[in-house]
């Protein structure tokens, strides 16, 4: 099973060919991971070529004429945005002043602000919105009081903090390329008298199948023939081993994962972090801009409804604000008369494009309220309507379910709920501090939970023909029941319902009988007791009942335990959606369905 990708796409070649081919092949290769903007440098006779724009890749050849690019060694890149909009300018590559430094770039440079504002002040020049941008610019400054280019580049990449893979053309050295790698994946190929460097395989499968791997803290040096892999804080050369890749093209596009579900699934250790990383500079502003509204109103559909209710959790237990959580489907119906100036509508949407989730959206601007979205995808139609927009940074998700893009709303609705408490003064800052530690540790809680995926697969193979299943929760447990049974139903197509635990007896209980899947999400906390007591009642009636949680008490109560562990409660929904993404991919692939395109069903909803 190979390493999880993300977001854009990097591809550098260096050989006999000319380099334009190589590159566009790799870039159409790179495509299945979404884009919305590409572009490409290449070199020829100390002088850099770059051609770049907004749109599909074909299109882009065709009007910019990629194809038409001298030169034999350079760089593609195809850019899911995560600072600054889709266009023309803000497209890889980015240049420095003097144009002998072009890069391109996969990830996110937290505190390239701060570092935008120190080279502004020291003469640059910048083109573009772009954090990137700020990286060829830093390397240029560097460069000024280096003895070599790799000696400025190593000194440049140290006061970057945050996520990155480089891909780094310099006129002044014809006979190499420098690609880095810091969070965001590279992998080298080796081929005979041509060397490549990519994020994803596919991109180069066709010409070797022979690479390198970087780890973090890494970059290479890549020529024609020789390849020199290196640590980033010393300089000091790293061995490294050549592999050989036996995946099929398709098998690479999901980095050896059989859906992209599952590759998703896998990836949200990555994804939180992004989404962290992402948000932590800007998160004060934000708060700060929404604190003093009372009546907040979250609107979302789906999966990011449920999100939406983990953040009123998360607001009233922090921010002791109450927020309202609306379908947006019914929003205008209900609330056109309450919104005024008054009114904080909090918008979550993976897309940006949800119809309903829009159409509230205008609503509330209209009405004259403040409107912050909480996206993923850059530059979408909601990030365009909002006044404020936190990005949720997750990278594309092509599988239809949503994983990534859920916990990585989970994670930036953390942040917020944090700092609105930190600004109103509603919990100690000790509190506080504590959740902020443990929300940095959620990647690894994630990874533990992705470690029961062998048993949730036998687990599956147990329940796969089960009618129905419930899903109970109590308290911040509850939004993760309805997603644990949105999963289901939507890929798995097994009836199945999310239910308020407390709610069992007055009604549902009626339907539990014997062999009845009930999935209990039962983290230790203000409710757990009564939890285990709803688990007895289930299991009075014969209920089949696979119980989440960090206490050991539950594996006697439950017929199946899921050890989870420990974290505040309040952060609960982010490992513990795991397991239930991971029984729903099972359940249905085992019924023999493709999960990454259930039935009836579309990524984004864009008509009402
Ligand atoms: C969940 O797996 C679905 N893809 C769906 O419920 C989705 O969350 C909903 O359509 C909302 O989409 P959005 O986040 O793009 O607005």
């Amino acid at each position: 099973m190979g390493k999880v990708v993300d977001v854009c796409g990097i591809i550098g070649y260096i050989g006999d060919r000319p380099a334009c081919e190589v590159i566009v092949k790799g870039l159409k290769r790179l495509e299945y991971r979404g884009y919305d903007s590409a572009g490409i440098v290449t070199e020829e006779g100390g002088r850099l070529y770059i051609k770049k724009g907004a749109g599909r890749i074909d299109e882009l050849a065709e009007k910019l004429g990629f194809l038409e690019m001298p030169g034999k060694r350079g760089i593609g890149h195809t850019r899911w945005a995560t600072h600054g909009v889709p266009n023309d300018s803000n497209a890889h590559p980015q240049t420095d002043c003097s144009g002998e430094i072009a890069l391109v770039h996969n990830g996110i440079i937290e505190n390239f602000a701060e570092l935008r504002g120190e080279l502004l002040g020291k003469g640059h020049t910048f083109k573009s919105d772009t954090d990137t941008e700020t990286i060829a610019h830093l390397i240029e400054e560097e460069l000024k009081s280096s003895s070599n280019f790799e000696e400025a580049l190593r000194k440049a990449l140290k006061r970057l903090k945050g996520s990155f893979a480089l891909g780094i053309i310099y006129t002044g050295e014809p006979d190499r390329l420098y690609f880095v790698r810091n969070e965001s994946p590279l992998v080298l190929g080796i081929g005979d008298g041509e060397t490549f460097a990519a994020s994803d395989i596919p991109a180069f499968l066709e010409y070797t199948n022979r690479v390198v791997f970087l780890d973090d803290g890494e970059y290479a040096v890549i020529t024609m023939d020789s390849y020199v892999v290196k640590k980033l804080d010393t300089g000091e050369v790293v061995e490294k081993s050549v592999q050989e890749i036996t995946w099929t093209l398709e098998m690479a596009e999901k980095a050896g994962y059989p859906h992209f579900m599952l590759k998703e699934i896998h990836e949200q250790p990555r994804a939180i972090k992004d989404a962290i990383h992402g948000n932590r500079e800007i998160i004060r502003g934000i708060a700060e801009e929404i604190a003093n509204y009372d009546r907040i109103i979250f609107v979302a559909m789906g999966t990011s409804y449920h999100a939406a209710l983990v953040g009123k959790y998360l607001f009233q237990r922090l921010a002791k604000k109450v927020p309202i959580v609306e379908e947006a489907s019914e929003f205008r119906y209900e609330f056109e008369d309450l919104i005024d100036d008054r009114t904080l509508v909090i918008a979550i949407t993976q897309s940006g494009e949800t119809a309903d989730t829009l159409a509230a959206m205008k609503l509330a601007k209209k009405k004259g309220a403040k409107v912050l979205a909480v996206v993923n995808v850059v530059g979408s139609m909601a990030t365009r309507i909002a006044d404020l927009t936190l990005y949720t940074h997750a990278g594309p998700e092509i599988g239809v379910a949503a994983t990534k893009t859920y916990t990585t709303q989970l994670t930036v609705l953390t942040m917020l709920a944090i700092e609105l408490a930190r600004i109103i003064g509603t919990a100690s800052e000790e509190h506080l501090r504590r959740l902020e530690e443990e929300l940095i540790r959620t990647p690894e809680l994630v990874e533990l939970a992705l470690k029961h995926d062998g048993a949730l697969r036998e687990l599956a193979e147990a329940l796969m023909d089960s009618r129905d299943f419930f899903y109970i929760g109590r308290g911040v447990g509850f939004p993760t029941a309805l997603e644990g049974a949105l999963k289901l139903k939507e890929i798995s197509y097994i009836h199945a319902e999310g239910l308020s635990a407390g709610e069992l007896k007055h009604g549902p209980l009626a339907l539990i009988e014997d062999g009845v899947p009930v999935v209990a999400i039962a983290p230790s906390g203000k409710t757990f007791e009564k939890m285990v007591s709803n688990i007895e009642e289930a299991k009075a009636r014969r209920a089949f009942v696979i119980a989440l949680g960090d206490s050991k008490k539950l594996e006697k109560v439950a017929d199946v335990f899921i050890q989870m562990p420990e974290v505040d409660e309040l952060l609960t929904p982010i490992p513990y959606v795991v397991p239930l993404q991971l029984l729903a991919y099972h359940l249905a692939v085992l019924r023999g369905n493709d999960p990454d395109k259930p039935r009836n069903l579309a990524k984004s909803v864009t008509v009402e």
